[in-house]
Parts: structure tokens; C-alpha cells; sequence
């Protein structure tokens, strides 16, 4: 298999290529000059399983890239073109609202129609997100990685709460990695208003260390809005464990103050500069990554 990475991506991919020796595969991308892209592959991918590693968004030229480079490496000869985005962009659009885009559905059908056969990601939105994306798709868990933190930062004992109904699921599997009673999953109910995101709870015992896990923190807004209800339930101990690291904007900072003391994230995204990097711990994907090309080899 050979690997062609993305900008954001080199790193991982010669992460996954030390341990496995996998080829690393070489292109290049540029622009006419009205600003039109153009890719070119400089690594034959005649006959070759190909893997592409990157993101499809933000920014959305990104898409475009990852798109043109699958395409061509269809039109050379690959004989099978895997997709790995550990951040599936555009996932959380899965709601069919009248008047509004699908966008899940609608970068589904690009990813398809660019010859991409197999999508692997990292912590789907949800189930229904995962069907809009018209080609199979692998949503591998952080559930283990996530374990290995409550151990190694004697997390044990604290609760997993989660922000939201959609997170039970992620505590859940978070509680049984770690091999701890999967029992009732204290969480919040979720409202978005016209002014921004409230809760309701916390729905269940929360102690006073706590956990808790959901998928993306991209502005920070639920885990503002639950940190502030833990706060006010007495619980002055906070950590947060989420799939993708987004950190969009200032907004989120505001966590710190909240008493959160530590953020784990993966590395699906890259961080934004200039983050503190002591209170920020990210969890590397490649050896989840490898392993799981090695089941598809
Ligand atoms: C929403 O359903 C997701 O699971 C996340 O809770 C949400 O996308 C996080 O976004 P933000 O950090 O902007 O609130």
C-alpha cells in the first residue's frame, strides 16, 4: 500500500509508514494561474492499494485536493483508493431540515464519485452521518485511548458525564475499555436557542471529579455551557476527553476558568498555534490507524 499525505498529515503518515513499512507516496499540488488546482502524482499507483491521508475541511480547498488526488489516482491505474480522514469533515450536517443543505449526503457523493472505495475515520458523528456517506465507512473508536488515560492520570475513580444524549454512547464504551462498571451515564440535555447552547442537569449522581467525553470541541460551547452546571453542582474537578480538537476561536478558553484542568484530544486535526501545550495532551492515531490498514491489506 502506499500513502499519500496531505500537508497536516506527513507527520502521521510517517508514523504509520515507520511501523510498517509502508510506502510513502509522493504528489504535488499547484494552481493555474485564475486559481483553478491541479494535482500531480509522482509516485506510480498503477496496480497499488493507495491510501490517502487528510481531511476534506477546513479549509474547504482541502476537499477539493484530497478529491483530485483520488480521482487521478484512479484514472493511473490504482487498483483500490482507501481514504483515511481521521476528522470526518461535514459528518455532523445529518440533519434533513427542509430549505437547508445536506451537506453529510452531499460530501458523501464527492467522496464517491472522486473513486475513493473505502473511508476510514476516527469517531463518526453518528450513525446517521456514517449511512449519508455513501461509500463503506470504518469509524474506528477512541474508546481504548481514552481508557489508557483514566489510567495513566488516576482518572478511575472520577465520573464520565456526558455533555449531551449523543455522548452516553461515547462514555459507555469509554467505561467498558477501561473496565469499569458500565452503570448509568450521568449527562446533560442539550438546547440550542437563538442566543446559543443551555443545559439541563445534570441527570444523575456527578460527585466532585469528573469526567467528560464527546466527540468534537469545536467552539466550546456544550462544554461550556455542562462545565458551568458542574460548577454549580459543587464538582471542582473537571477533565475532558474529545475525538477532535477543533479549538475554534477564543470562546473555549474560557473552560480553564471553569476549573478544567486538563483537555485530552487526539491528533485527527492539527492544533492551532500557540496552544498550551501542557494542559492540552494529545493522543497519537497512527498505531490506531496501522493497525487497522493491516486487517484491510
Ligand atoms: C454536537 O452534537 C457535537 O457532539 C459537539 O458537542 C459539538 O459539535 C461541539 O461543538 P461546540 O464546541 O462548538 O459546542
Amino acid at each position: 500500500m502506499i500513502v499519500f499525505a496531505s500537508g497536516a498529515y506527513q507527520s502521521m503518515a510517517a508514523a504509520i509508514g515507520k511501523t510498517s513499512e509502508r510506502a510513502l507516496g509522493k504528489f504535488r499540488t499547484a494552481r493555474f494561474e485564475n486559481g483553478e488546482m491541479h494535482v500531480e502524482v509522482q509516485t506510480s499507483p498503477l496496480n497499488e492499494h493507495c491510501l490517502i491521508l487528510g481531511s476534506i475541511a477546513p479549509p474547504d480547498e482541502q476537499l477539493v485536493s484530497v478529491l483530485l488526488l483520488a480521482h487521478t489516482l484512479k484514472k493511473e491505474g490504482a487498483r483500490r483508493v482507501i481514504a483515511a480522514f481521521p476528522y470526518l469533515a461535514y459528518a455532523r450536517h445529518d440533519k434533513d431540515k427542509p430549505g437547508e443543505s445536506l451537506a453529510a449526503a452531499w460530501a458523501g457523493a464527492l467522496i464517491q464519485a472522486s473513486g475513493i472505495d473505502q473511508l476510514i475515520t476516527v469517531d463518526v458523528h453518528s450513525e446517521r452521518a456514517k449511512a449519508l456517506f455513501q461509500v463503506p465507512v470504518i469509524s474506528l473508536s477512541p474508546a481504548e485511548l481514552f481508557a489508557e488515560v483514566l489510567r495513566g492520570h488516576s482518572l478511575r475513580d472520577a465520573t464520565i458525564v456526558a455533555p449531551d444524549g449523543g455522548a452516553i454512547g461515547r462514555c459507555q464504551a469509554v467505561k467498558v475499555a477501561a473496565g469499569l462498571a458500565d452503570d448509568q451515564i450521568p449527562y446533560f440535555e442539550k438546547h440550542r436557542t437563538p442566543t446559543g447552547i443551555t443545559h439541563s442537569g445534570p441527570l444523575g449522581e456527578v460527585g466532585r471529579r469528573v469526567v467528560m467525553v464527546d466527540d468534537i470541541l469545536d467552539t466550546g460551547g456544550t462544554l461550556l455551557s455542562a462545565c458551568e452546571k458542574l460548577r454549580a453542582a459543587g464538582v471542582g474537578d473537571i477533565s475532558i476527553m474529545v475525538t477532535h480538537g477543533l479549538f475554534t476561536g477564543e470562546r473555549w478558553k474560557a473552560l480553564w476558568r471553569l476549573g478544567v484542568k486538563r483537555i485530552f484530544c487526539t491528533d485527527s486535526v492539527p492544533l492551532p498555534a500557540g496552544l498550551d501545550a501542557d494542559r492540552i495532551v494529545r493522543l497519537p492515531l497512527a498505531p490506531l490507524l496501522e493497525f487497522t490498514l493491516r486487517g484491510l491489506a
